[in-house]
């Protein structure tokens, strides 16, 4: 599905919980180093619920969004969240963040889009084309993640890279200029490669090229759709899975690695809310200026890839 739409964001947020799993705490449970792990991942700090629920990680960072952009959250008019780790198959945590919300009063959409790592994109996508339509004018997109319940802690291969957390964002109509341009994709049959059946299993050195090629794909595709130049792109936000998947596609496309904005040392790949929670300080940390293009690229089971360039 290949589109450019009308769309402005509105604000974002993000919300981690407290607890920390540290390499050294990885060391303890497997055959493991905190060099290994930071030579081949760039990895030292992930967050894990205690107690805490999907749905409330969503609701948290849903909060966070809607309050330091003072957003009045009667205007919201459908919730969608991206995740893989709900806490049940049904009701939808978006239909539990719109209860969280107070707004039960309200006839808003609430449904979950389970696209993986991918998902995020696939939300905004999705939220984005809504807008499109004649009763939309507000939508909460949240990707949220407890990746730690599908965690196997005596797999090595898979245990250092996840960890849990959530980020929200609220898009609304755009003017003309502010515009979307999306690319989504999947294939299909390869959950040999990466899954979640009980927990999650994987086949690093296969991802870990599927990762490269397809944001190398999405980049170049994004960049056609919407008529740009790589230049032209602000900062790129990828999926945080490795530090060492971004360097490999830095070197591909001739990027300094500056040009992409990083923040998985502290998270560890959080799926759906990765990109999410990543856009979330990017914003703190520089404002958003007409005129600007962020990317966001996104790859995972499915396999899904595919991102959006966002025109503010
Ligand atoms: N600590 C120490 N050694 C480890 C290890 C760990 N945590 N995990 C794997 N190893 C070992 C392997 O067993 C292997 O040993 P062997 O040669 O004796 O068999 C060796 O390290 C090399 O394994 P390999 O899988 O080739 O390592 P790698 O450099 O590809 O790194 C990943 C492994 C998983 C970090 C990397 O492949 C990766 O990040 N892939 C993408 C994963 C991903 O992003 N998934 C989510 C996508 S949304």
């Amino acid at each position: 599905m290949e589109n450019k739409l009308t769309v402005k964001l509105i604000g974002t947020g993000k919300y981690v919980p407290k607890a920390l799993i540290t390499n050294a705490d990885l060391e303890k449970m497997v055959d493991t180093t905190d060099e290994w792990i930071v030579t081949h991942t760039g990895i030292k700090t992930r967050h894990k619920v205690e107690g805490e629920t999907t749905a409330d990680l969503a609701y948290q960072a849903a909060l966070n969004a809607i309050q330091k952009a003072k957003f009045d959250l009667e205007l919201i008019d459908a919730i969608i969240v991206a995740t893989i780790t709900p806490d049940f198959a049904s009701p939808s945590m978006a239909a539990v963040v719109q209860a969280r919300l107070g707004l039960n009063h309200r006839d808003i959409t609430c449904f979950d889009i389970n696209a993986a790592c991918t998902g995020f994109v696939y939300a905004l996508q999705v939220g984005a084309a809504l807008l499109n339509s004649p009763k939309y004018r507000h939508i909460l997109i949240i990707g949220a993640e407890t990746l730690t319940k599908i965690m196997d802690y005596t797999d090595r291969n898979t245990c250092i890279l996840f960890g849990d957390g959530a980020g929200a964002l609220l898009i609304g109509r755009g003017q003309a200029h502010q515009t979307v341009s999306f690319y989504t994709a999947s294939e299909g049959d390869m959950e040999d490669v990466l899954s979640v059946k009980e927990v999650l299993r994987m086949q690093g050195r296969r991802v870990f090229k599927f990762a490269i090629n397809a944001i190398e794909k999405s980049i170049n595709r994004l960049l056609e759709l919407d008529g740009s130049r790589l230049d032209m792109v602000t900062k790129i936000i990828p999926h945080q899975a490795n530090y060492r998947i971004i360097e490999g596609v830095a070197e591909l496309k001739k990027l300094p690695l500056n040009k992409f904005f990083l923040n998985l040392e502290h998270y560890g790949n959080t799926s759906a809310a990765s990109i999410p929670i990543a856009l979330d300080e990017y914003v703190e940390s520089s404002p958003l200026l007409p005129g600007s293009k962020l990317m966001l690229v996104g790859f995972g089971a499915g396999l899904t890839w595919g991102g959006a360039l966002i025109n503010l």
